[in-house]
């Protein structure tokens, strides 16, 4: 199995239930992330990787890099920003945009409301 194949499925992962109102979804306890990681969530036919930094704050992008679908939750969160683990692209958590290359991963605002990660969707096509 190369590389890219193992990584195509993060190795944390969990799967959610599509949200109720279209809109917003409940992912889980934040504790679910240890600080400075991220984790994948499987959200209807997506995968959304929800990064959990030092700063406090939480990022939501979508989990597959533009380059060879690695998992962007297991990339090294750092300095505002997460390395792919495959071939080392560095994008900025706050906004998807890709720091070395020319490409973007969507990114998706997510908020804490009591010590629970919700997730909003609004817009999606
Ligand atoms: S898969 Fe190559 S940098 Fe992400």
């Amino acid at each position: 199995m190369t590389l890219e194949a193992r990584s195509a499925r993060a190795c944390w992962e969990t799967d959610v239930d599509s949200p109720a109102d279209g809109r917003s979804i409940d992912l889980g306890t934040v504790d679910a992330i240890p600080v400075g990681e991220g984790r994948a969530y499987r959200v209807g036919g997506k995968t959304v990787a929800v990064f959990r930094p030092r700063d406090g704050r939480l990022y939501a992008l979508d989990n597959r890099c533009p380059h060879r679908a690695g998992s962007l939750a297991d990339g090294i969160v750092g300095g505002g920003a997460v390395i792919c683990p495959l071939h080392g692209w560095k994008f900025e958590l706050a906004s998807g945009r890709c720091l070395n290359e020319s490409a973007r991963v969507r990114s998706y605002p997510v908020v804490l409301m009591d010590g629970r990660m919700i997730l909003l969707l609004e817009g999606e096509a």
